[in-house]
């Protein structure tokens, strides 16, 4: 059928449901370049005021995931399931790092399509490209090739997967239409249903470092994801999780990739960030029918972990990749730091009773570890290191972090920064539970 750009457009205006046969006509154009700019824009607008029906919605994430090459596991006579987590980004939340190598310990496959930082948030791939040599951007025959020798591979998103929704994001990007429930849920699924999984878990972040607005906005998201998603054929549950501090003791990328290491190889892991690793795990393990309970779930993940197997995976992965094959005997030598190094040491001691979690994040982008423009080379050296948790009493002993920084201006410049982000008295900080609430399907 020949529909009019514009009569879809008005449809939705008007507070219509538009059809799959309108949607897949809007996004073939939208890929194609035959529907026009503005007319991309004005859609997102009217999705914007009238929002997207759960049917419309599982339309518009087929339809831009399939507006590029959609991956098949079936061919490859995989012996597990293929499974990934995603999260809504945050400060310090270097869980898939840990979370992928660790299910493929337990016997899973997991084909990792990560992005880069946004805004005060990290990204995987940032990080990931500390690593000297580790190739974000393999080819295919490489990159199916460390799913089934290492179980698992994080790679950047390629031109070939969901580029509807590439053309979409920019354009919402620059038109005030990112904050739509509903194009946010088909933005983020197209690319991570285009991986071909057979489960997902998603971690949707709660608290001011959060990318959501408020806990009811995270909330009304994760109900959206996981609906859609297993609207669409792909059994997802999503864990709403706190972010009302940094997840690890550090932010920045080397510096996250050290502790993701430290964490696999010792028993120094912040509690905080072992409790959300183990709950995604815990879900998306029964989701893909991998464990039968929660309890079989969380032993399976101990074991892997504790065993060393996830360790041993995130090795094989690197090499494959090609990093180095000592990273995990040598991440000092391999992931140099900023040179100078300074403590964050509060005016006054007392207890940590609140943290600004997103200046945090703004506080690396300063250092030169995020983007201001698109483009920008980043600083992978810079970051914050043993930063203190809400309730931890802070003072001459205790600095608030350490700041690894590039010059003696800049490590000055973030220190004073870091102060002004932690609030110091002498109260109890408000209690916010790691896991603030589990989300299914209805
Ligand atoms: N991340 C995405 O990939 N898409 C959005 O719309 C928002 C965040």
């Amino acid at each position: 059928m020949n529909y009019l750009p514009q009569e879809i457009i008005r449809r939705k205006r008007d507070g219509h449901s538009l059809s799959r046969e309108e949607i897949d006509f809007f996004v073939e154009g939208l890929t194609s370049g035959a529907i026009s700019e503005s007319q991309v824009a004005a859609f997102a607008m009217a999705i914007y005021f009238q929002g997207l029906g759960r049917e419309e919605c599982v339309a518009l994430t087929l339809a831009m995931r399939d507006s590029g090459n959609v991956m098949e596991w079936r061919s490859e006579s995989l012996d597990g399931p293929v499974i990934d987590k995603h999260s809504t980004g945050g400060v310090g939340d270097l869980v898939s790092l840990v979370l992928g190598p660790l299910l493929a310990a337990c016997g899973a496959y997991v084909p990792m399509i990560s992005g880069r930082g946004l805004g005060h948030t990290g990204g995987t791939l940032d990080k990931l490209e500390s690593i000297p040599g580790y190739n974000t951007a393999p080819d295919n025959s490489l990159f199916r090739g460390t799913v089934r020798s290492a179980g698992v591979a994080i790679i950047g998103q390629t031109g070939l997967l969901a580029p509807a929704d590439a053309r979409l994001y920019a354009i919402r990007d620059v038109t005030a239409t990112v904050e739509s429930i509903g194009l946010i849920t088909a933005s983020i699924l197209s690319k991570k249903l285009a991986a071909g999984l057979d489960a997902l878990v998603m971690d949707v972040k709660v608290g001011d470092g959060a990318f959501m607005p408020t806990t009811e906005a995270s909330r009304e998201l994760a109900r959206s994801i996981a609906e859609v998603a297993t609207g669409a054929g792909t059994p997802t549950t999503a864990l709403l999780t706190d972010m009302n501090q940094s997840l690890a003791n550090s932010a920045g990328n080397a510096i996250e990739v050290r502790e993701a290491i430290e964490f696999l190889t010792t028993s120094k892991r912040n509690d905080r960030l072992e409790t959300v690793i183990l709950e995604l795990g815990a879900e998306v393990l029964q989701t893909s029918g991998l464990s039968t309970s929660e309890q079989e779930a969380f032993n399976t993940l101990r074991q892997a972990l504790e065993s060393g197997q996830a360790a041993e995976q995130f090795a094989r992965m690197v090499c494959a990749l090609g990093g180095p094959g000592d990273l995990l005997e040598r991440p000092e030598s391999h992931l140099p730091l900023g040179p100078v190094v300074l403590e964050a040491r509060p005016a006054q001691g007392g207890t940590v009773t609140a943290i600004d979690t997103r200046e945090l994040g703004l506080v690396i982008v300063r250092l030169g570890g995020g983007r201001t423009d698109p483009g920008q080379e980043i600083d992978h050296r810079v970051g914050l290191d043993e930063m203190a948790s809400l309730g931890e009493e802070v003072g001459s002993e205790r600095p608030l972090a350490v700041v690894h920084a590039a010059s003696e201006e800049d490590a000055q410049q973030a220190a004073a920064e870091v102060c002004a982000a932690f609030t110091v008295g002498d109260g109890a900080p408000e209690a916010f539970p790691v896991i603030h609430q589990r989300v299914m399907a209805e």
